[in-house]
């Protein structure tokens, strides 16, 4: 496999999608919109929910976005594990009332397969339950039987807050049996680290609805879901997206600037070191966008992670303001992707 860089990896999908006749869209703010069910946004679909309710007319029913999303659910693993970030890029490719789930699983595997250069032994899938649809379309891409695992609601069944939702395929790697538990059954789903989950495509057919039932939505769609650092990570052979090229990058200046040596491992260090990384990228854009630190709601998620990054800093012995001269390396490794980042610089910094 090519060992490609994320911005390179991001720009492959677009155009891909591009090529499939899809709009390709600005990453939304971070902010929500018209949406209460959630702080700040949390994934790909969430600013277009109102594309796939028909309450809003997108731009084109076939669309593809680069998402900019927070999460601060897991904040307490960050820097303790080698994937947990607060801050992550999105991939996703949707359709409103456009095509289904034939066309979503078949350019998927064309991109994994002729674009980035997987090759099918190493994909794994996961359906659904009862989803004989998605499992027949799987078999007629050339997956093999044996590699599609029916799972339940808790792990293919996607929705975040209220609106859109519905049963999902994913696409799993097999990084190789030296990173299994050695079960014989191991496969997607077990809690070891030999299957990485690459891509979820969401059959959105259901608006979930205050009450917690479930309505049908008028057309149904399709959103995908594709972790960028994730994803680099496999092309780039690495386990930790702390060692990703852009986020190494903002990582290494927070070495040199603490002068403190990074062995990626568990050494208190090494986990401050993490963390300032990840949340000089979350904060960064963040305020590009428009939070400030505050006593409440986002406001306060930004303030917490200035205060974590301060005390971390702290803690490595850095005596002078640091966040400020590292954002600079954000938007550096960004700025091309989210050129807010580049024309709100001046007041990010200040
Ligand atoms: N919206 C689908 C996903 O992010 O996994």
């Amino acid at each position: 496999m090519e060992k490609l860089g994320l911005n390179e990896i991001r720009s492959r999908f677009l155009k891909f999608y591009e090529s499939k006749d899809h709009y390709v869209g600005k990453s939304a703010s971070l902010i929500p919109r018209n949406d209460k069910s959630i702080l700040i946004i949390n994934s790909g679909m969430a600013p277009l929910k109102a594309y796939f309710a028909g309450t809003e007319t997108p731009p084109k029913k076939r669309m593809c976005t680069c998402q900019k999303c927070i999460r601060t659910g897991d904040i307490d693993n960050v820097g303790h594990t080698a994937r947990h970030g607060t801050f992550f890029e999105m991939l996703g490719n949707f359709s409103f009332g456009d095509y289904f789930k034939k066309e979503s699983l078949t350019w998927g595997i064309e991109f994994l397969t002729e674009h980035l250069g997987f090759t099918m032994d190493k994909l794994w899938a996961t359906v659904y339950l009862d989803d004989e649809e998605a499992i027949g379309i799987w078999k007629s891409l050339g997956m093999n039987p044996d590699h599609i695992v029916r799972l339940g609601k808790e792990d293919n069944f996607w929705e975040i807050g209220l609106g859109p939702c519905g049963p999902d395929s994913e696409i799993f790697y097999d990084r190789g049996e030296e990173f299994g538990c050695g079960k014989p059954d191991c496969k997607p789903g077990c809690d070891c680290d030999r299957f990485l989950e690459i891509w979820n495509h969401v059959f959105t057919q259901f608006s979930k609805e205050e009450d917690g039932s479930y309505s049908d939505l008028s057309h149904p769609n399709i959103d995908t879901g594709m972790g960028l650092e994730r994803m680099a990570c496999v092309m780039q052979g690495t386990d930790s997206i702390f060692d990703v090229d852009t986020i190494k990058y903002i990582l290494d200046g927070v070495v040199e600037k603490s002068g403190v040596a990074y062995h990626d491992g568990a050494e208190p260090t090494d986990v401050s070191i993490r963390i300032i990384t990840d949340h000089l990228r979350a904060m960064t854009f963040m305020i590009a966008d428009g939070i400030m630190p505050s006593n409440e709601g986002r406001g306060y998620v930004l303030r917490r992670l200035l205060r974590r990054a301060a005390r971390h800093g702290k803690i490595l012995g850095i005596k002078d303001t640091f966040l400020v001269e590292l954002s600079n390396r954000v938007i550096e490794v960004s700025g091309e992707a989210y050129p807010e980042l580049v024309e709100k610089k001046d007041y990010i910094q200040k």
